[in-house]
């Protein structure tokens, strides 16, 4: 019989991508989302790139005892736990809300599986638990410093791998597979789905491709006096296919009993955001508008990804190049202007 796998936040931008790699790898999904950053036109969208029926329930991660109920109705072999907040400015000025929905939400979740006997459990984290890298490329066992993460978002993340390492601390059946994301863009090649940000995206590269498809007037650039090669900050852009693979990886992996273990998923490679933008300008074949700003407070020069460990131990590995990213970003953001709401 297949596994059937809950997937907290199963219709955001990371969420519904794993759902398809998941179905890929035979296993059964329950997707669970309470739509407050995603949209629910994702769902036939998912179920036309799939061709199937997909099983669907409406669920706040806080809710303890709709969370029950729902483990009291379904034999879930793991929890997928994606649901999340992700704003980085946005958690400066609500950080109640950040931390109760990550943290507590977190915990309500792991609380349910406890009670239900349901010990197997994958963890979207984020490079940003690393701080200010020592050195580079970062490797997972880089120390993580919460006193440098400097919005509330990044430290919800370090809690709830405190958190995770700790109950793990206490009973070692579990099995808990912590991912470390570096920077997800992209978008399904078939263009049905892709990241649809509520108002003015945060991040560079869905800010960069509504500049291409005429929403938004320029690209801003944080900064161009660092210490990277061409001044702009440097990251590690991981396409959000090479991505859900490493989701349904660690599923795989869960199998062999692995207790808690830690991958970064990242490329290896740095890109500027110079190099960003040119890259999506050949893609899209516009010229985009731009303008130097003022560094954005709290970011750092460069961040790129040692994920050899992943490699060796889940067999995985980034596949897409950034040529891939930005033709998979253009594809969707171009035929949906305005996301999910632009017609099918
Ligand atoms: C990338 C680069 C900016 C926007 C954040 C979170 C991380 C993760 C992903 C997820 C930087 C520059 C950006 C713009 C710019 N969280 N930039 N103009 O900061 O690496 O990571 O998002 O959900 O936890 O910290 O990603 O895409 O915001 O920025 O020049 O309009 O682009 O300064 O160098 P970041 P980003």
């Amino acid at each position: 019989m297949s596994k059937l796998i809950l997937v907290t936040g199963g219709a955001g931008f990371i969420g519904s991508h794993c759902v398809i790699e998941l179905l890929i790898d035979g296993f059964e999904v329950l997707i669970a989302d309470n739509w407050s950053n995603s949209s629910k036109e994702c769902i036939p969208r998912l179920e036309k790139i799939t061709g199937r029926k997909l099983n669907v329930v409406d669920l706040d991660v806080t809710d303890r005892d709709a969370l029950d109920k729902l483990f009291s109705e379904n034999q879930f072999y793991a929890v997928l736990h994606l649901a999340a907040l992700k704003a980085v400015g946005e958690s400066v000025s609500k950080p109640l809300e950040y931390y109760w929905n990550n943290v507590y939400g977190t915990m309500t979740v792991l609380d349910a599986m406890k009670k239900h006997n349901v010990k197997n459990f994958v963890f979207s984290s984020s490079a940003t638990v690393y701080g200010t890298p020592n050195y580079l490329p970062l490797d997972e066992k880089h120390p993580t410093n919460g006193d440098q993460i400097t919005n509330p978002y990044g430290k919800t993340k370090y809690v709830v791998e405190h958190v995770l390492k700790d109950l793990y601390g206490s009973d070692n059946s579990w099995n808990i597979i912590i991912l470390r994301y570096f920077n997800p863009v992209g978008a399904h090649e078939s263009g049905l789905i892709g990241e649809d940000p509520r108002g003015p995206p945060n991040n560079l590269m869905p800010f960069i491709s509504q500049v291409a498809v005429g929403r938004l007037p320029e690209v801003k650039i944080f900064g161009n006096d660092y210490d990277t090669p061409d001044g702009t900050g440097v990251r590690d852009y991981i396409h959000i296919y090479d991505l859900a693979r490493g989701h349904s990886l660690s599923l795989k992996k869960i199998d062999e009993n692995p207790g808690l273990k830690i991958y970064n998923i990242g490329t290896g490679i740095g890109y500027s955001v110079l190099e960003m933008i040119s890259a999506v300008e050949k893609t899209s074949g516009k010229k985009l508008k731009t303008r130097i700003v003022e560094r954005r407070g709290g970011d750092v020069p460069s961040v790129y990804a040692d994920s050899s460990l992943a490699t060796r131990e889940l067999g995985w590995k980034a596949v897409k190049n950034l040529n891939d990213m930005c033709q998979d970003l253009w594809n969707w953001q171009s035929k949906n202007p305005n996301g999910f709401s632009t017609p099918n």
